[in-house]
């Protein structure tokens, strides 16, 4: 049998991502398993979102990030994947060392478009309807230490209405993210 392989996930909003990425785990690998969830944000709403699937949420402070606090655990933990989805924060150099090709990010534009700093959620989707574009969709990448610019690994597309409005278009695209962000994951790490 396949050795049992161990995601980490990072959230710091609403957490729709991650709460649909363990419960696809939940149901069908028996090979991985999610081994928490992380935080950043006190009152994200991943926090009661996951509650109840029985998962560790674990809430950290941007100090934890560079003190060392936040990578002792990680390491503790030794996920072969740390995913994140919905998190807003740059992910610090000696993370990025620690987990070499180990980190991925979902970003809801086709990137290096509509990407780096300040350029997260609804944002993103209103500077593409305002630059009218007839297209938009997601982008998972690597993580490195520039915000968005880390090797691309998978890419959908979805075509951009005359009538979409940021939140329209949010709508899309989580849609897709829900579709592939998990089979994403699943391949890489079978
Ligand atoms: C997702 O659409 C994700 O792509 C985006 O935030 C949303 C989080 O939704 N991430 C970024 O903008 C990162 N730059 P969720 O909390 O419901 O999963």
């Amino acid at each position: 049998m396949n050795k049992e392989k161990k995601i980490i996930l990072f959230a710091s909003g609403n957490g729709t991502n991650a709460e649909n990425i363990i419960r696809y785990f939940q149901q069908k690998e028996k090979n991985i398993s999610i081994a928490g969830v992380f935080t950043n944000n006190i009152n994200a709403g991943v926090i009661k979102r996951v509650g109840n699937l029985n998962i560790t949420v674990s809430v950290f402070n941007k100090e934890d990030m560079t003190s060392g606090k936040l990578l002792a655990q990680l390491i503790k933990i030794n996920p072969d994947l740390i995913v994140l989805a919905g998190f807003m924060l740059k992910i610090p150099k000696s993370l990025i060392l620690a987990f070499p090709s180990r980190i991925i990010n979902i970003h809801p534009a086709l990137l290096p478009l509509y990407g780096g700093k300040g350029m997260y959620g609804n944002h993103v989707h209103k500077a593409v309807i305002e630059a009218k574009e007839k297209e938009s969709g997601i982008t998972i990448h690597y993580v490195n230490e520039e915000y968005d610019a880390g090797d691309i690994i998978f890419q959908a597309k979805v075509p951009v209405l005359e009538e979409d409005t940021p939140e329209t278009l949010a709508e899309k695209i989580h849609n897709l993210e829900y579709r592939y962000f998990p089979e994403v994951i699943e391949k890489l790490l079978n």
